[in-house]
């Protein structure tokens, strides 16, 4: 499996907004869905994504996206804020699962189950060089950034993996690392 996990450190943890961009920057929750389980005319089978919102009112919101159960599903950023307003009501929606799991607790989850823990960083070790495991999670940070100390937790478990010096968005960090690893396989 290939999972991603976004920080979202202002993403809302409820339905009471109106635009995503408004809603504490959960359009770029949107754009990594998006990114990590679309692809043209089909899903990933083999990733999750997962973002932890920390925004206003309740933190933490954890929501997993499954591309080998989602239906119903559309790629524009309208269909997907009726679908996060939703699931955030309580809603149910094919493939999208909805818990309080803080990101600490999600990172320590992961590599109980054995999964390679990747942080992404611009300085970190270069992806072209990186041996993976057959479950590998990777964690971003949203437009602020990780903070120190999450990422630091997540480091206990694994490593920081750089896709270069540029600094991209973390919806084009995902396409290059599905990129990369649909190359290998
Ligand atoms: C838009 S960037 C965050 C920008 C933020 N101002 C910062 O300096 O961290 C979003 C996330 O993408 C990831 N990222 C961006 N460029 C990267 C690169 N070249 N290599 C690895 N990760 C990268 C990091 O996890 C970052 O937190």
């Amino acid at each position: 499996m290939r999972e991603f996990l976004l920080h979202s450190r202002t993403g809302y943890s409820n339905s009471s907004f109106n635009g995503l961009i408004n809603a504490g920057r959960l359009d770029i929750v949107y754009q990594c869905i998006l990114t990590s389980v679309f692809k043209s005319a089909a899903h990933r089978h083999d990733v999750v994504f997962h973002a932890v919102l920390n925004g206003p009112p309740t933190p933490p919101v954890h929501i997993a996206v499954a591309g080998s159960e989602l239906k119903d599903a559309r790629i524009d950023e309208r269909s997907w804020e009726r679908i996060l307003k939703n699931v955030l009501s309580g809603k149910e929606h094919p493939g999208i699962s909805i818990d309080r799991t803080p990101f600490q607790r999600l990172v320590q989850q992961k590599h109980s189950d054995n999964y390679g823990i990747f942080v992404l960083n611009s300085k970190g070790a270069m992806i072209s060089n990186q041996e993976f495991k057959e479950n590998n999670l990777f964690i971003l940070g949203d437009h602020v950034g990780l903070p120190r100390n999450d990422e630091s937790f997540a480091l206990r478990y694994g490593t920081r993996l750089s896709l270069g010096k540029e600094k991209y968005l973390a919806a084009s960090c995902i396409d290059i690392i599905n990129y990369t690893l649909d190359q290998r396989d």
